[in-house]
């Protein structure tokens, strides 16, 4: 399921799952809806399904396979080169749940990641004032029971 609506603020586009291999399947969806260069917060809570939704993203970028994606959680970065529309993408996907204050962010480099081709997943990225700052939407994941997630994406522009 989703649907579309441009809000004051930018775009909003929502979608709902039932399990995670529906929540990868709406990863390689709703990418067609990321153009670089693009630094998203993927909010959520603990084991809600951030790092299954970059698996998809991954996959229609043909970056990586599901299974070659895992959780940036202790290398606290993972970067993939993939494609999108014929044009070189590159995918950084990172964790900063273990971060602690902007001077631990500072070395992971962020401002270097966000080239012209870049797509920059920041699990946990709310946590950081200078990351909230710079982010051009976010990726919000939330339980609604079971297995079933809201994913709403919001763009702002
Ligand atoms: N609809 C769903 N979408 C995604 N994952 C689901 C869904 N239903 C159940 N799950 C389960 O929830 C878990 C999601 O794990 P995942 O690592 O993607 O979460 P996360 O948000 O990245 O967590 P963390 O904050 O710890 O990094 C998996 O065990 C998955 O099988
Ligand atoms: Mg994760």
């Amino acid at each position: 399921m989703s649907n579309s609506a441009p809000p004051a603020a930018g775009w909003i586009h929502e979608f709902s799952t039932r399990s995670s291999l529906d929540t990868v399947e709406v990863g390689r969806q709703l990418t067609r809806l990321l153009k670089p260069p693009q630094l998203l917060i993927l909010r959520g809570d603990l084991g809600t399904g951030k790092t299954t939704l970059v698996k998809g993203i991954a996959q229609a970028l043909d970056a990586a396979e599901a299974d070659e994606v895992t959780s940036p959680t202790f290398t606290l970065i993972h970067e993939y080169d993939g494609t999108q529309d014929g044009k070189a993408v590159k995918l950084f996907h990172l964790d900063v749940y273990r971060l602690e204050g902007e001077r631990q962010l500072e070395t992971l480099g962020l401002d270097e990641l966000l080239t012209p081709d870049a797509l920059v997943l920041v699990e946990w990225g709310e946590k950081f004032k200078s990351i909230r700052k710079k982010a051009t939407g976010e990726i919000a994941i939330s339980s609604e029971g079971g297995d079933t997630r809201k994913i709403t994406v919001t763009l702002k522009e």
